[in-house]
Parts: structure tokens; C-alpha cells; sequence
């Protein structure tokens, strides 16, 4: 597993895409999946509006396969209750439930949490040898590393255990007492959402050992030694901060980036310039004297460039930092995916 993290549109997306259409061409069976619900992936890989939950194979020439897909954190959370539940009976009384049906999308940290079940889902899938994961800008990848264990916090909050387990009988009567409490706020409310919001918990009784063992189970697989993280950045301040920032946070979950990628560089014109050259071109008048200028500008600004990148890149292990130009034309389908693809290395491990 590849995860591309890094701030706003520093080309965390394209990287994904190339990555997994560079492993492609390399004869890997290799998916890459958006987390991010802004749809730019679609456009990298010159799908239109095609990607869906399910991965969708593109006509990718070479020995490997491409597949791109799109998060549905509904989909995902269906998959899971369905995997979950003890018996079909009891998945269906939560699919059907008013409260799950409204609320699955959008309770809070739900799509984060999905996007890190449906990472574990395309891990495992024998369909795949690389699974390229694009997030939305920074924070938000965090949120969704961190998603697992805030399940499993919510799971051991006894708050949430007295509501959910109405089976056992010391909490039987604890839980009718949290109903009476919670239809007194349905003045509020409305007394359907909270009968359903009961429902929809009570429902779910005997599945938290299994949402925790799960939790646990991609936690470990985000942090283990088959999960590399890219940091993606431009050469930017503001960039470079914030994926230190990221570099720095990741640390702290126990999970080292392997590989960080600049992109969007300006390449310095005057890097094979011999000393007597410049000399020469300096004393040149009329159009020649104003390209060299034009070129020592340039070259001032990818000397500050890298100055502003070096204490980041000084973080990676030498070679485990790529350096990709700013390009003139965007990547827009795959024979671009695949030139860009091309500029990636040494490749991520
Ligand atoms: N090396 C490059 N040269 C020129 N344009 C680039 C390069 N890399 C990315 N771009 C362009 O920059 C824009 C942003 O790229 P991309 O969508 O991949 O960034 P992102 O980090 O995923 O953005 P977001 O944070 O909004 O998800 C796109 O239009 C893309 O085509
Ligand atoms: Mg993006």
C-alpha cells in the first residue's frame, strides 16, 4: 500500500495516479483509490465521471492492469454491517434502519473511518499486487489514520456501551433509563429520530467485538511494514511546512514516511553552465543578454527552491527523495499518467 499525503493542490492526486500507472507498466496489478470526494482523480486519469466504488479497470497498455475507484463510504459501511452482523436478520434491521440510512454518510468521522476499512478491503483483494491511496489536503489525512483507534474509543466509551447492550441484564434497565432520558430531548429532536437512533444502537449489539478487531486490524496494517506513506509537496513554504507538520504527526503514530516527493519544481537552466560560458554570455548583448537574465532569475528561483526543501528532504533517507519539474501541460489522460509516471523515482518502497 502507497499512501500519497501532503497539503492543497500540491499534486498529491497525480502522484497517486502515477504511481499506481508507473507500477502498472512495470506489470503490477496495481488500484488507485480517491479518498478525497473532489473528483480530480477522474480527471487525471481522463475517466469523465466514471469512477465509482467498485475499482474500473482502464485500457492500459502493458504487462500489468491499472484500476481506479472512488470511495463510497456508504457502500463500505453496508459491506461492513453485512460482514459483521451474526446473522442476516440483523444486518437487514440496520440496513433498513431509518436513522442508519440518514446517517451512515454523514456522521462524523464515518468516511474517514470507511476510507480506512475500504483501504483494508483493497489490501486484501487478490485482484491486487499495489493499492495507491490518494487523501483529501493534509488534515483530513490524519483524520482518517487516526479514524481506527477513535472507533475503538467509542466502542470501550461506556456511555455508548450502556445504550448499545440492552441484552445484558445489569445494563437492561440503564438502558431504559437512557431512552427515557433521550425522549425527553425529542421535544427537540422529534421523538422518530430518537426511537430510531435507539433502535438503530441497539441494533448493533454483539458487533463492537468485531468493529474492534477490525479497527485494530487496519490500524496495524496503516502502521505496519506493507503501508508506505509518501509526503507529497511543492517547494513552497507554506507546503514544506505543513508536511513537516504531517511528517512530524505520522511520527508520532509510529509510522515513518518512506518517500518524499517535491513536485512541481523549477529546474535551473544554468546547472550544466560551465564558469567560462556564463562569463562569455554575460558580455553578449541585445536578445542573448536578456535570456540570461531571464535564466538567472529562473536559477535564482530553483536555488531558493531547494534551499527551502533541503532540511525537509534531510528528514528521508538519500534516494527516497524525488524531484519532480513543474510541467507546462496538466495531466489529463493516460499517456500523460504515464510520462509523469516516468519521472517517479527511485520508486517508492
Ligand atoms: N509537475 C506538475 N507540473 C504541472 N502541473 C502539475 C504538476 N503536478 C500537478 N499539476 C497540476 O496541479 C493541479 C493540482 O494537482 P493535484 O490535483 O494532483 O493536486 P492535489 O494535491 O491532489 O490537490 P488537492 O489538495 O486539491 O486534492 C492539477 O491541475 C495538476 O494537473
Ligand atoms: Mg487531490
Amino acid at each position: 500500500v502507497q499512501v500519497c499525503i501532503g497539503s492543497g493542490g500540491v499534486g498529491k492526486t497525480t502522484v497517486a495516479a502515477a504511481l499506481a500507472a508507473r507500477a502498472a507498466h512495470a506489470g503490477q496489478r496495481a488500484v488507485v483509490v480517491t479518498i478525497d470526494p473532489a473528483r480530480r482523480l477522474a480527471d487525471a486519469l481522463g475517466m469523465g465521471g466514471q469512477l465509482s466504488g467498485e475499482p474500473r479497470r482502464l485500457a492500459l497498455e502493458g504487462p500489468g492492469e491499472l484500476w481506479a475507484s472512488m470511495l463510497d463510504s456508504k457502500a463500505t459501511f453496508d459491506r461492513l454491517v453485512t460482514e459483521q452482523a451474526a446473522d442476516a436478520e440483523q444486518a437487514d434491521r440496520i440496513l433498513a434502519n431509518r436513522y442508519y440510512r440518514n446517517m451512515s454518510g454523514a456522521l462524523s468521522g464515518t468516511q474517514e473511518y470507511m476510507a480506512a476499512e475500504e483501504l483494508h478491503r483493497l489490501a486484501h483483494d487478490p485482484r491486487f499486487d499495489l493499492v495507491v491511496v490518494d487523501t483529501p489536503p493534509s488534515r483530513h489525512a490524519l483524520d482518517f489514520v487516526d479514524a481506527p483507534q477513535r472507533l475503538v474509543r467509542l466502542l470501550e466509551n461506556r456511555v455508548y456501551r450502556l445504550l448499545v447492550s440492552p441484552s445484558r441484564p445489569v445494563t437492561r434497565a440503564v438502558s431504559l433509563a437512557a431512552r427515557a432520558v433521550l425522549r425527553t430531548t425529542s421535544s427537540v429532536v422529534g421523538a422518530q429520530v430518537i426511537e430510531d437512533a435507539v433502535e438503530f444502537f441497539t441494533a448493533f449489539d454483539g458487533m463492537e467485538d468485531g468493529f474492534r478487531e477490525r479497527a485494530r486490524t487496519v490500524t496495524k496494517l496503516l502502521a505496519g511494514p506493507d503501508c508506505a506513506f509518501v509526503v507529497v509537496t511543492s517547494p513552497r513554504a507554506d507546503a514544506v511546512d505543513e508536511a513537516a507538520v504531517l511528517h512530524e504527526a505520522l511520527g508520532r503514530r509510529g509510522i515513518r514516511p518512506t518517500t518524499l516527493v517535491v513536485n512541481l519544481l523549477h529546474e535551473d537552466p544554468l546547472g550544466a553552465v560551465q564558469e567560462v560560458d556564463r562569463a562569455q554570455l554575460a558580455s553578449a548583448g541585445g536578445v542573448l543578454a536578456r535570456r540570461w537574465e531571464a535564466a538567472l532569475a529562473l536559477s535564482a528561483t530553483s536555488r531558493q527552491e531547494e534551499a527551502a526543501v533541503s532540511p525537509l528532504a534531510a528528514r528521508f533517507a538519500a534516494g527516497a527523495v524525488i524531484r519532480i519539474p513543474r510541467l507546462v501541460d496538466e495531466v489529463r489522460d493516460l499517456p500523460g499518467l504515464t510520462g509523469f509516471g516516468a519521472l517517479l523515482t527511485p520508486v517508492p518502497r
